[in-house]
C-alpha cells in the first residue's frame, strides 16, 4: 500500500459504470474479445468514450440517471488484453501482480483444481492468454442484447476485435439465483454517494477506496496503488469474472440426506423446535422444514432473503421483498452462531462486526457483487436434464489480492478467520470433497451438530481478472 494518493473531488461520469451502482437489468451478454488490429482496437476505445452514439455503443458512465437506459455497456480488459493494445512493459510492472498473473495462475488460492481447473475451463475461457477484453452488455431482452453485440462486432471496421465467445445470464422469478436462494441484497454503500438515511445498515459506509483507485480505503491513511500514469490508473477498478457452475441436482439430494441425518439426531430438535409455529403455518412437512433450516444455516439467510441474524427461527417473521431492512444486521450479538452459524456463507465473506482473528480486517474486504444465474431454472421433476446453469459474476474490489482473494483464500477456503471453522471449507461453494468436509450447525442451548460429507457443489468454469479503466484511462489507451 502506498499512503498518498491523488483524492480530488469525484466526477461519477468519468467512471464506468456498475461499480457504485447495480444496473438491474434483466439480461446480460458477456462478449469475450481478443484483440484483432491492435491499432484499430485502440481507435475504438475512443470512438465508445467519445459521446458519439451513431458511431458505437458508448460506455455507460456512473453519472446519475434522469430516465434509466434501456441498455448498458462497459468494459473490463485482462493483462494480455492491456499488452495486446500496446501498454509497455513499464506500465505493466505498475500494476499489482495477481492481475499481470492473471485469474488462471492464481488457480490454488482460488479453488480452483480437479474439475474447477483452469485446464478444463469451457471455451471461450479454455485458453485464457488470448481473453482480452469483457464486454458486458446489460439489457432487459434479448433484442437489445443483439443490436448491441452487432454494434459492437460492427463498429471498430469490423477489425478491431474476434469474438471468442459469449456467455448469457437473466434474472428468473426476481432476484432468485440457482440453489434457490434471494441474492443480490447486501452490497456495500458508500461514503459520498449513498445516504445513509436510505440504507440503514449495521455496518459503516465503505470508503471509495474500497472500490476505486486513488481513494480513502477502509485502512486509515493507507491507500492502494495507483497504476502509473495516473490517468490510467486513476478511478479505476478490478473485477474477478468468475463463471461458476452450481449442481443444483446434488445440492438438493444433500439437503435431503442431511435433513434425514438431523431428523434422526438426538439434538436435532434444537434446531427446530417440535411446537415451531413456523411449521405448523407453512404446512412443511418436519423433514421439508429442515432442509429449509439447514439451506438457510448453509447460507446466512432463508432462501427467501430473510437474515438469520434477524430471524432466525422462521423466514416468514419479515418482508423478504423489501431489500433495506434485510441488509441491516449484524453479528456481534451471536458470537456462539446459534442464530447464523460461524461457516456459514455469508459469515464467511463478510463478517461483519464478529471477533474475527484477523481483528483489522472487519470491514476491510468488502467485495462489490454484480451477479445474475445463466442457464434454465431447475426443474426438479428432472434432476437429470445435463444442463450447466450457474452464476455469471463481476466481484469488484479495488485491491484483488487484499479484497477478492483474501476472502475466497482465508475465509472461504481456509476459514482462517475463526478457530472453530479453520479447516473447513464453505459449505455453498467451497472446494470439498465428502472424504474429509464438514459443517458445522450451533445449538441455541450450547453445542453443535457437525455434518459431513458435504461435496462440492460449485465448479469453476471460466474467468478473467479484469482492469475496469475510467473514461479517461480508455481515451489515454485510445491515443496511445
Ligand atoms: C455460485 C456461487 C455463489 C452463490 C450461489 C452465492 C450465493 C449467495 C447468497 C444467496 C448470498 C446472500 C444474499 C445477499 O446477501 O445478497 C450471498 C452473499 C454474499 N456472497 Fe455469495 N454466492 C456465490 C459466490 C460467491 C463468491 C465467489 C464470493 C466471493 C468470493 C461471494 C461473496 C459474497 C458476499 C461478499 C456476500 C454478502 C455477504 C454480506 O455482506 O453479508 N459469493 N451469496
Amino acid at each position: 500500500m502506498s499512503a498518498a494518493a491523488n483524492t480530488g473531488a469525484l466526477d461519477r461520469a468519468q467512471l464506468q459504470g456498475n461499480i457504485l451502482r447495480g444496473y438491474r437489468h434483466k439480461q446480460v451478454r458477456h462478449l469475450v474479445l481478443a484483440v484483432a488490429e491492435r491499432a484499430t482496437a485502440c481507435a475504438w476505445l475512443g470512438t465508445i468514450t467519445g459521446g458519439d452514439t451513431t458511431l458505437a455503443p458508448q460506455i455507460t458512465t456512473e453519472a446519475p440517471w434522469l430516465v434509466k437506459p434501456d441498455h448498458c455497456f462497459n468494459i473490463g480488459i485482462t493483462a494480455q488484453g492491456l499488452r495486446a493494445l500496446g501498454v509497455s512493459a513499464e506500465v505493466m510492472a505498475s500494476f499489482p501482480d495477481e492481475f499481470t498473473d492473471g485469474m488462471a495462475a492464481r488457480a490454488l488460492k482460488l479453488g480452483d483444481f480437479g474439475n474447477s481447473a483452469p485446464s478444463r475451463w469451457s471455451a471461450p475461457f479454455d485458453d485464457p492468454a488470448l481473453v482480452h477484453v469483457v464486454a458486458t452488455i446489460h439489457a432487459d431482452d434479448s433484442a437489445h442484447l443483439d443490436r448491441v453485440q452487432q454494434r459492437v462486432q460492427a463498429t471498430g471496421n469490423g477489425q478491431a476485435w474476434r469474438v471468442l465467445g459469449a456467455r448469457d445470464g437473466a434474472n428468473f422469478n426476481g432476484d432468485q439465483v440457482h440453489f434457490g436462494y434471494r441474492d443480490n441484497i447486501s452490497q456495500p454503500r458508500f461514503v459520498g454517494i449513498h445516504d445513509p438515511a436510505d440504507y440503514p445498515d449495521a455496518q459503516p459506509l465503505a470508503p471509495l477506496g474500497t472500490v476505486l483507485l486513488g481513494h480513502k480505503t477502509a485502512f486509515e491513511g493507507l491507500f492502494w496503488p495507483v497504476p502509473q500514469p495516473a490517468v490510467l490508473g486513476h478511478n479505476g477498478s478490478f473485477s474477478a469474472f468468475r463463471v461458476l457452475a452450481q449442481d443444483v441436482a446434488g445440492f438438493e439430494a444433500y439437503l435431503d440426506h442431511a435433513a434425514s441425518e438431523l431428523l434422526a439426531h438426538p439434538q436435532g430438535h434444537e434446531l427446530l423446535a417440535p411446537d415451531s409455529a413456523w411449521v405448523a403455518r407453512s404446512g412443511l412437512t418436519r423433514h421439508n422444514a429442515l432442509r429449509e433450516v439447514l439451506a438457510a444455516k448453509m447460507c446466512g439467510r432463508w432462501r427467501n432473503g430473510v437474515p438469520l441474524a434477524l430471524s432466525p427461527d422462521a423466514p416468514d417473521t419479515m418482508d423478504p421483498t423489501h431489500p433495506v431492512p434485510l441488509g441491516n444486521f449484524d453479528y456481534q450479538n451471536d458470537n456462539d452462531g446459534a442464530r447464523c452459524p460461524y461457516g456459514a456463507h455469508m459469515r464467511r465473506c463478510n463478517p461483519r462486526g464478529s471477533t474475527i482473528v484477523q481483528r483489522m480486517a472487519n470491514h476491510t474486504r468488502r467485495l462489490v457483487r454484480r451477479g445474475i444465474p445463466y442457464g434454465p431454472a431447475y426443474d426438479p421433476a428432472k434432476p437429470d436434464d445435463g444442463i450447466e446453469r450457474g452464476l455469471l459474476g463481476h466481484f469488484l474490489s479495488a485491491n484483488l489480492a487484499a479484497q477478492f482473494e483474501a476472502v475466497h483464500y482465508d475465509w472461504l477456503n481456509l476459514g482462517l478467520q475463526d478457530p472453530r471453522i479453520t479447516g473447513s471449507n464453505d459449505p455453498l461453494l467451497g472446494a470439498n470433497d465428502p472424504v474429509d468436509s464438514w459443517f458445522e450447525l450451533p445449538l441455541p442451548a450450547g453445542g453443535a451438530i457437525r455434518l459431513r460429507g458435504l461435496p462440492r457443489f460449485v465448479s469453476t468454469r471460466g474467468g478473467a481478472y479484469l482492469f475496469l479503466p475510467s473514461l479517461p484511462a480508455l481515451r489515454h489507451l485510445a491515443a496511445a
